[in-house]
């Protein structure tokens, strides 16, 4: 049984997105991070000091260990951006430079 069976939802058409060159499956309404951990991928940093890997923690946005470049730009935090057609999600490495902003 699929969770959507669980609750009765019944999401759109899905879609796909890459990951790091991956096409990934997503439904309309999942987080980016939704959809790595429905695809086993468990993480998208690579930390600047030491580089180890980092993925999704608290799952709200507080925590900034989901941060991943998507479509380019580094610094979204995966578990706040909702998956759209098409996006292209690749691992950061280190924390970039650019601002936070969703
Ligand atoms: S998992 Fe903590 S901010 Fe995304």
């Amino acid at each position: 049984m699929k969770p959507t069976d669980l609750v009765g939802a019944t999401p759109g058409p899905p879609f796909t997105i890459t990951f790091d060159g991956r096409r990934l499956d997503a439904l309309p309404g999942q987080s980016i991070a939704a959809v790595l951990w429905a695809a086993g991928i468990l993480s998208w940093r690579i930390t600047r000091g030491g580089g180890r890997p980092r993925g999704a923690f608290c799952g709200i946005g507080q925590c900034h260990d989901c941060l991943a470049t998507v479509n380019g730009r580094p610094n979204r935090r995966a578990c706040l951006v909702t998956a759209r057609p098409g996006d292209t999600v690749t691992t950061q490495e280190g924390n970039g430079h650019a601002g936070f902003d969703e």
